[in-house]
């Protein structure tokens, strides 16, 4: 039926750092989709981007005191490098703050304006009388009206995920002063959702029984339109976002998820246009012939089963050109991480980036993918998460490919023995081999990635079996026939599971490809070949290898001590101390007037120190950034009232004061300006 098939995946805040729960959520999910459907030769295009508009990027400028602009340039490099090492394969990764993007919002907007879908409206809005300005979105923050959380935002709940108009909040107050706000009235645009409920109850009805929408979806969209659809703002009195194509409203700005899900459209054309046909875009988005497939996590349902097909709607009733609506919208819940929600202001959780600087990206996707909250919320625990890849990954997959490779390697020269004749044991094996990618494939194909995964990882379990019950170390001596047979449908399984689990553990696979010395042009890695036997008897193959390495406790306890304020200390990470507290510390100023490597040692300098009425002896672990001279002759803050130490041998009587980077980056506190040496430093 459908010719090409459009994947999005969530546009995430350029206002912040990926974590495990944004992986969880919308990500690994489409991805696995996405190389799945490129598997089975189907013609799929992968978008995504930064969402750079939005009161939580203005709140967090205003906060660091840098523009806007600041904030979504510091952001959106840092989360595409981490999605790219993550493995995600988006085939365009874009900004709506892109030119692209502000005039594909624009043409939206216009148009509704234009035929008078969009309809102004006084209402009544919260003003901060200090701030002088209308509290927009985040700017207000109250008691949600459903669940009674008491931080929920002016547009939405974080907690039980309701959209709210901000005056239904109860006890609001300003983000930025902590006072109270007036009501005010002011002018908006505003569309009108409901005058769309009837369609898309019919449009998700439909949907979801052609395509099989997720119960947790589906139960958001009821609530929605049980409560009655209501016209809603889409416009905002503030300075960063999207201008309004019509004149005389400078001073607003579209609401930031009016832009945001156009910005799936925009960065297509972006797409288009790099690839040298700038039209390309519309093959997706305006044909009847494409499935459309939009990734989200929970908190998104609204937006997207509801804004984003009303606004698609509005716009082909116009007549101009007809965009698809989304055949469906796979929302997963939420990951809880070590037994508590990821938040970011509390600094609990940990971010993507930070957790590929321990562990390969597929030992990552291989833990989240197995429990992925998709019918409820799931937990990340990193024992789980060391067990998961130490007794599965390791012990299952590893073992299977390592012992049939090295059987090989030590028996039959290393290349692919002839099959000779099945017997029960290998016709039960090329069975499991037969049936797994149909099985696997209908999983994904209902979005059921964690059962698709066990399933794939079966095939694994079935294998080491079959090795075990073979007992080729005794048929090598008693029947080599049986052997080679043996033998070959292992290796016939190793190439299976380099493309039944491509989606999930995409560099594994590729290993797994490498060690059967099979080049990339090689593969043939189509879907169901999967469960053919291809691989040619005397094909050479490579050396065995150890695919998967254990994780030991140790890595994990790094990981922890890394979490706990080792690394890079996250919001607060020790514990409040008061001004007396710091007061204990004597910190001086001093100059070095003499440096030189500790002997046996890569890491220490002894430093003299001249604190103007002492001259003390430092010992400092700096010796692979600084060369002793180097220092000579700088200022620099000691802890004068440190307890001595021995180093190596050598007395420490105070510590001086250096900032360390996550990267193993250092460098050494040093003043501007000089004062007297020994003044205090506080
Ligand atoms: O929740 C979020 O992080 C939003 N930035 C998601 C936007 S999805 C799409 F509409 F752009
Ligand atoms: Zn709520």
């Amino acid at each position: 039926m459908f010719k090409r098939i459009l994947v999005t995946a969530a546009l995430p805040y350029a206002n912040g750092l990926l974590h495990l729960g944004h992986c969880a959520g919308a990500y690994l999910p489409s991805d696995i989709y996405v190389r799945y459907q490129r598997l089975k030769k189907r013609a799929v295009l992968f978008i995504c981007g930064s969402d750079e508009h939005g009161v939580a990027i203005t709140v967090t400028a205003e906060k660091e005191k840098i523009t806007p602009q600041a904030v979504v340039d510091r952001y959106h490099p840092q989360n595409k490098s981490a999605f790219e090492k993550f493995g995600m394969s988006f085939d365009n990764y874009s900004r709506t703050t892109l030119p692209i993007h502000h005039k594909t919002a624009q043409d939206f907007f216009a148009e509704f304006h234009q035929r008078g879908i969009l309809k102004e409206k006084e209402e009544q809005q919260l003003y901060c009388e200090t701030d002088k300005m209308f509290l927009a979105d985040r700017y207000v923050e109250g008691t949600c009206p459903n669940c009674k959380y008491t931080q929920a935002r002016g547009d939405q709940c974080e907690n039980c995920g309701t959209w709210l108009n901000q005056t239904e909040l109860i006890d609001p107050n300003c983000k930025i002063c902590g006072n109270t706000p007036v009501v005010k009235s002011t002018k908006h645009w505003y569309f009108p959702l409901g005058d769309f409920q009837k369609r898309l109850e019919a449009y998700i009805a439909e949907r979801s029984k052609r395509d099989g929408w997720k119960e947790n979806v589906l139960r958001y969209c009821q609530s929605w339109f049980k409560e009655g659809l209501q016209d809603r703002a889409v416009t905002r009195d503030l300075s960063w976002g999207v201008k309004l194509p019509i004149k005389g409203y400078d001073s607003k700005v579209m609401y930031v998820w009016f832009d945001a899900v156009l910005g799936y459209i925009s960065s297509t054309k972006e797409w288009a246009e790099r690839s040298g046909s700038p039209d390309k875009w519309k093959e997706y988005w305006q044909s009847p012939e494409t499935k459309y497939v939009a990734f989200i996590g929970k908190d998104n349902v609204v937006f997207h089963c509801i804004v984003f097909p009303a606004m698609l709607m509005g716009w082909n009733d116009g007549g101009k050109s007809q965009y698809v609506l989304p055949e469906n919208v796979p929302a997963n819940e939420f990951l809880n991480f070590e037994g508590q929600k990821f938040s970011k202001s509390r600094g609990w959780g940990i971010d993507l980036q930070d957790f590929l600087k321990f562990f390969p990206a597929d030992m990552l996707r291989y833990a989240l993918a197995i429990n992925l909250p998709e019918s409820r919320d799931s937990d990340f625990y990193l024992k789980d998460f060391q067990a998961r890849v130490n007794n599965e990954l390791a012990d299952i997959l590893g073992n299977f490919v390592n012992r049939t490779l090295a059987f090989t390697e030590k028996n039959f020269a290393g290349k692919v023995p002839e099959q000779g004749e099945l017997g029960k044991l290998d016709k039960e094996m090329l069975a499991a081999l037969k049936q797994t990618p149909a099985a696997v494939g209908k999983l994904y194909e209902h979005y059921r990635f964690r059962d698709g995964v066990i399933e794939a990882m079966n095939l694994a379990r079935a294998a080491n079996k079959y090795f075990n019950d073979s007992e080729p170390w005794k048929s090598i001596k008693s029947n080599p026939e049986q052997c080679a047979t043996t033998l070959n449908v292992c290796l016939q399984t190793c190439r299976a599971l380099a493309i039944l689990l491509e989606p999930v553990v995409p560099t594994i696979a590729g290993n797994i490809w490498k060690i059967l010395n099979i080049a990339p042009h090689l593969r043939d890695a189509e879907w169901e070949s999967a469960g053919e036997p291809m691989l040619k008897a005397g094909h050479a193959l490579g050396k065995p290898e150890i695919l998967v390495a254990k994780i030991e406790d140790k890595q994990i306890d790094d990981m922890v001590r890394f979490l706990e304020g080792g690394g890079q200390p996250k919001g607060n990470s020790k514990p409040m101390i008061t001004i007396d507290d710091f007061k204990k510390l004597d910190l001086r100023v001093g100059r070095v007037v003499q440096a030189e490597r500790v002997p046996k040692s890569e890491k220490l300098l002894k430093i003299q120190v001249d604190l103007g009425t002492e001259t003390r002896q430092v010992v400092a672990g700096i010796a692979k950034h600084y060369e002793p001279e180097k220092l000579i002759g700088r200022s620099i803050v000691v802890v004068a009232n440190l307890q001595p130490a021995k180093l190596m041998g050598q007395e420490s009587h105070g510590m001086l004061l250096a900032a360390n980077g996550d990267q193993g980056e250092l460098s050494v506190v040093t003043l501007l300006e000089d004062v007297p040496l020994g003044s205090v430093v506080r």
